[in-house]
């Protein structure tokens, strides 16, 4: 069997920015314009420590003039701050919500059309969280952490260059002091980040995995009492998760030292300055600027290191999502590689309507056992047909490879004489529909659920097929096609949910149609309505019936049995 792609448990962080870099190629202009913005936003903060320095040797020498011109700068310095970190600020939450907008509609695209397979080998829980709560973790860190990084590297850069200028030596004095027991204390954090916030991360999505699927399963839970087994195992889960939300934070609290430190960097230069001053070889004002320079000094480093977790958490979770993205690409990339080179791409060589066929088909699912082994059928125009075979047998597997929904490990199906790995979604979409054991359906009226077909059909032609079908009374009953259908179509029986899905493909228009009839006890009433509204679909349709109730088969003129992935037998009825 073809491996199918995976998505990675704890995903490469390394290059993360260089691997996110094609996302944010669209939005290079703003991000530069809101980048420049925020460096002249932290300049003229870090101006502020020179000028009252000025002003202060201005006071001291009693020099009125240059104290007038230091503090005129400062206040016209103080107002042009303002604009600009408030330009700078929206510029720049403007330049991030559109990539994380961009990558959020890029996440479910791939979704929507990644291969079943893929989707099938996954949780729906943390597909959903890398989907939405990592966007939204991402959206977060752009909105809030984004901008003081930017600034607060600014603001070191520039104080440190405004430092030498003033003293080379007393800056020395002070780095020597601050820097390599601050380094220390931050590499001792960044030892353990990383895998700390990505064990997190890995515990979280498990939870959150779990906890989708309690609703998923609530009949079974309730009805056969499961809900200690479930929990027991959910307990399991949410404990992994707490011990790594706990280790996570002890990894954090490292940080803290680092107060220490500043205390013993002012001390240093305070002493430094004062025995420096009182020798005649700097002004007090230079030891102004450096105890307010040093302010910025400490305050970036510990901004710095307090962003650094919020910067993890971030490569984090964009590594997570474009891991997602990456393996979607590459699951359908696998899906095309299988589709031959020449490929028609509009399908003009493809026939509307044609024999559907397959031959020697075999298919296994994850663990590589069969369960398809090489089935060979063929379905003329205006075929109708009902598959049938025990439980387990087959026979969704085999309509989903009939309808190129999986493609086969081997054999080939075939539409028309042409492999359906050659002929484009969209052409054999409009060939072959199935409609599934389980219609899922959204929330929202029948009529959202009915235009969720490519075509995006119109109401007149909603209403044309709902009438061909011999649907309007139904429609009429359920409160007409405005009328809500619960969430996700809960308020409709699983049978009464495949007459919409039979209704969607119907609007599709195909010339195949497999319906994969809802084991699910349909109501004797809803079941013949599902069959008169077969009956309703045009002669030249070729319909192929997965069939469970002995009435459908009886009214099928011709019915194939299947056993253990094999054709045992095909008869035909005498009618
Ligand atoms: N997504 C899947 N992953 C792994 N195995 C699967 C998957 N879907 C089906 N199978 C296995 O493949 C075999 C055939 O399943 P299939 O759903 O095709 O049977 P079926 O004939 O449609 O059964 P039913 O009458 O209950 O609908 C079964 O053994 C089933 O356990
Ligand atoms: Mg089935």
């Amino acid at each position: 069997m073809a491996e199918p792609v995976l998505l990675n448990d704890q995903p490469d962080e390394r290059r993360v920015l260089r691997r996110a870099a094609p996302h944010l190629r669209p939005h290079r202009r703003a991000l530069i314009i809101a980048l420049t913005v925020g460096l002249a936003d932290s300049a003229a903060l870090v101006a502020v420590a020179p000028l009252v320095g000025r002003a202060t040797d201005a006071l001291l020498g009693d020099d009125r003039a240059g104290l007038l011109w230091a503090v005129g700068v400062l206040l016209a310095l103080a107002v042009v701050q303002l604009g600009l970190a408030r330009a700078g600020e929206l510029l720049l939450a403007k330049a991030g919500e559109n990539v994380v907008r961009g990558l959020r509609e890029r996440c479910v695209e791939n979704l929507a059309s990644a291969p079943l397979r893929f989707l099938e080998s996954h949780h729906t829980g943390e597909l959903l969280r890398r989907t939405t709560s990592e966007v939204a973790d991402l959206a977060s860190f752009v909105r809030m952490h984004l901008r003081n990084i930017i600034s607060t590297v600014a603001t070191l850069v520039f104080t440190l260059v405004v430092l030498f200028g003033y003293s080379w030596q007393l800056a020395l004095v002070q780095l020597a002091v601050f820097v390599p027991p601050t380094m220390l204390v931050m590499r001792w954090f960044q030892r353990s980040a990383p895998g700390a916030y990505g064990g997190k991360a890995a515990a979280e999505a498990a939870v959150a995995a779990t906890f989708t699927e309690t609703l998923v399963v609530r009949e079974a839970l309730q009805s056969a009492r499961g809900l200690p087994g479930w929990m027991r195992r959910f307990g399991r889960e949410n404990a992994v998760a707490v011990g790594a939300a706990r280790r996570a934070i002890r990894v954090e609290n490292r940080i803290d030292l680092v107060s220490l430190v500043e205390g013993m960097a002012m001390v240093a230069l305070l002493l430094v300055g004062g025995w420096s001053v009182s020798r005649g070889a700097i002004s007090v004002g230079t030891v102004v600027v450096f105890i307010l320079a040093s302010r910025n000094l400490f305050d970036s480093f510990s901004e710095i290191s307090q962003l650094v977790g919020h910067v993890q958490k971030a490569r984090t979770g964009l590594a997570r999502l474009l891991d997602l993205l990456s393996a979607t690409d590459r699951a359908l990339a696998g899906q095309e590689a299988a589709v031959v080179a020449q490929r028609s791409p509009d399908g003009h060589e493809v026939p509307l309507r044609g024999e559907l066929s397959c031959e020697g088909l075999g298919y296994a699912y994850r663990d590589g056992t069969e369960v398809l082994g090489g089935v060979t059928l063929s379905f003329p125009v205006g075929d109708r047909v009902g598959v049938v075979g025990e439980t387990g047998s087959g026979k969704t597997t085999l309509s989903k490879l009939l309808c190129g929904l999986y493609t086969p490990d081997r054999g080939a199906v075939r539409f028309g004489g042409v492999d359906l790995r050659e002929i484009s979604e969209s052409e054999l979409r409009r060939r072959v529909v199935l409609v599934p054991q389980e219609v899922r359906m959204v929330t929202g009226t029948v009529a959202d659920n009915l235009e969720l077909v490519r075509s995006a059909p119109t109401r007149a032609a909603i209403e044309r097929v709902v009438e061909e079908l011999g649907l309007d009374d139904w429609i009429r009953n359920l409160g007409g096609l405005d009328a809500e259908v619960g969430v996700r179509g809960g308020r409709l029986s699983a049978g009464e949910r495949q007459i919409i899905g039979l209704l969607r493909a119907a609007l599709a228009d195909p010339a195949v149609l497999v319906l994969d009839e809802a084991t699910a006890d349909i109501d004797p009433v809803t079941a013949e309505r599902l069959e008169h509204a077969l009956d309703g679909m045009s002669a030249d349709r070729t319909l192929i019936v997965i069939a469970h109730r002995p009435a459908t088969i009886a009214r099928l003129p011709r019915v194939v049995v299947l056993e253990n992935g094999r054709v045992v037998k095909q008869m035909a009825h005498a009618r």
